[in-house]
């Protein structure tokens, strides 16, 4: 029997109500975003160093910024974003910072790593909406002092609290679905193993997460989220 199938049978038994669905940069692969890690992944082709870290953004905002309107011009959802929207209750915490799942109009997204959409001042610490292109780079706040994207870069830390209520979710949900992730970035990739029932992996490669799931789907995310999100809804009328 395909995982698929196994996947939907298990659903319709189990019936799950609580429902988290943790997603990284595959389940916007197929929306054309590159992903980080795979063939044609933005850290084979761009050095995280040089535009994804603190000092990289000291050394040169221009060029950082550059990168991040590149990024935000890409954006747009894809048939896995749109149905996991349509499990109007689930919990959805995601590494991406495209901020897709919110625009697709999930209610309850829980965005580890921040949003593209969003910027910082550097000195006040205030954040702003962000969702057109800046009219000159890098953007200045009124302050004076620049803005940055509001994103978590290497060696920060995750917005405050937003990793332990991930945490209690993920442990207290009937299904975990773990979609596009490669299950290497800490502490995100440490959230799966907080759950101990059903969990649903859709990703065409193996990840580090696969044999922690008690389902692999070796499939798209945009084919096989459609399928197993169905099942979830059928199973308690929603
Ligand atoms: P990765 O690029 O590490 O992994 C992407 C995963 O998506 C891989 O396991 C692919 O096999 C899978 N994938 C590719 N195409 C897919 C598709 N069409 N459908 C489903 N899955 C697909 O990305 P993340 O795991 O999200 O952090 O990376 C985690 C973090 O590393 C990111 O949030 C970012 C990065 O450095 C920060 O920027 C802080």
């Amino acid at each position: 029997m395909d995982a698929i199938k196994a996947a939907v049978d298990a659903i319709r038994q189990e019936k799950p109500r609580s429902v988290v669905v943790l997603t990284g940069a595959g389940v916007s692969a197929d929306s054309g975003i590159p992903t980080f890690r795979g063939e044609g992944g933005l850290w084979r082709n761009f050095r995280a160093e040089d535009l994804a870290t603190p000092e990289a953004f000291a050394r040169n905002p221009l060029l950082v910024w550059e990168w991040y309107e590149w990024r935000r011009s890409i954006v747009r959802t894809n048939a896995a974003h749109r149905a996991i929207a349509s499990l109007a209750d689930a919990l959805v915490v995601t590494q991406n910072v495209d901020g897709l799942h919110l625009r697709a109009g999930s209610q309850n997204v829980i965005e580890l790593h921040g949003n593209l959409f969003r910027a910082r001042c550097v000195r006040e610490e205030i954040t702003r909406d962000a969702s057109n292109p800046f009219a000159e780079l890098p953007p200045h706040c009124e302050c004076g002092a620049l803005l940055r994207p509001d994103v978590v870069w290497f060696g920060e830390m995750l917005p405050e609290g937003a990793f332990a209520k991930a945490g209690i979710a993920v442990r207290d949900a009937d299904l975990l679905l773990v979609i596009g992730t490669s299950g290497v970035v800490f502490p995100a990739a440490g959230l799966v193993s907080l759950h101990h029932g059903l969990s649903i992996e859709i990703n065409p490669q193996l990840s580090a997460i696969s044999s922690s799931c008690t389902f692999a789907i070796a499939a798209k995310a945009a084919d096989a989220t459609p399928t197993i999100i169905e099942a979830i809804r059928a199973g308690t009328d929603r």
